[in-house]
């Protein structure tokens, strides 16, 4: 399979950049910017997501892609717009164009970010975007959709919770994703037979977790990383969210920014 990795200029395309090449050798890697530690043996071909042109010229003759590119906390709505709405959209319409059979899409916890904490929500709850940003991962999931019962793309969406070496706070030990669980989440929406539209959490076997991952589960996923294993590190350095709204709702701060509602009224379990 020809796989093209949009955004691998970024955090975790920088990660995937590492692990990708002996799965699928024959890897494009795109981005606005040319990553600054790209190596002569990976190929790279610079496209502006925004330009549905540069788009179509970049996914000729591949077979799936894995979608991180965009724009990836809350921006003004010119800059989600143009970034992860018309961008997303840019690529799954390029993508049919093309005959393109799979699109893995970063979505975000932030699709549902106004959740709180104290509740486990699975696949099957309605979206609940905590920002703009979470906003336009909802319409790529709801694009997603479209596109693989309308045009035969099988689509998986990742509701990615946090990709790092290993957690960095409270909220983290609940939605830590290890960079190799990653790669176990692509290759099954990139290579599971008769994958239509699934969408799962993208998390590792987390104790604390808020999301009930079962679909991913049965999909065949099967995460190694613990965030349990950091908890004891994780909680002596932490210091506890000091607003109330970013304490109570699983997306923390991206609920509290720009909050003009009545905490008396949401903050309900
Ligand atoms: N980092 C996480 O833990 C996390 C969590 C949830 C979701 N995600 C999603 O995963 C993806 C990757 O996240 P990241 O942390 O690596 O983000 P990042 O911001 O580090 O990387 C995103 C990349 O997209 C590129 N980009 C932005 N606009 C573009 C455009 N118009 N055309 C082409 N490229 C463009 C940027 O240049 C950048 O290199 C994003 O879609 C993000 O929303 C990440």
């Amino acid at each position: 399979m020809r796989i093209l990795l949009t955004g691998a200029a970024g955090g975790v395309g920088t990660r995937l950049r590492k692990l990708l090449p002996p799965i699928y050798p024959d890897l494009v890697l795109s981005d606005l910017k040319t990553p600054a530690d790209l190596a002569s043996s990976e190929e790279f071909i610079r496209a502006d997501l925004s330009d549905l042109s540069q788009v179509k010229t970049l996914v000729e003759g591949i077979d799936g892609i894995i979608h991180l590119g965009g724009f990836s906390v809350e921006g003004s709505w010119e800059t989600i717009l143009n970034a992860n709405i018309i961008g997303t959209y840019n690529l799954f319409e390029a993508a049919r164009l093309a005959g393109v059979k799979r699109v893995v899409f970063a979505s975000s916890n932030h699709a549902v970010g106004f959740y709180p904490r104290s509740t486990t929500i699975d696949t099957h709850d309605l979206l609940r975007p905590d920002t703009r940003y979470g906003v336009s991962k909802a319409f790529g999931e709801a694009l997603g959709a479209m596109y693989a019962y309308k045009h035969n793309i099988g689509v998986l969406a990742i509701r990615i919770g946090n990709v790092g070496e290993k957690p960095l706070d409270e909220r983290r030990l609940a939605i830590w994703l290890k960079t190799e669980d990653l790669v176990s989440l692509c290759r099954i929406g990139l290579e599971r037979e008769g994958l239509i539209y699934e969408v799962v959490y993208g998390m590792s076997d987390n104790k604390r977790a808020w999301w009930d991952n079962s679909r991913a589960l049965e999909l065949g996923y099967r995460p190694t990383g613990h965030s349990e294993n950091y908890a004891d590190e994780v909680l002596a350095a932490d210091a506890p969210a000091g607003d109330p709204i970013a304490a109570f709702f699983q997306g923390g701060p991206f609920c509290a920014d720009e909050f003009t509602g009545d905490p008396a009224t949401v903050l309900k379990p």
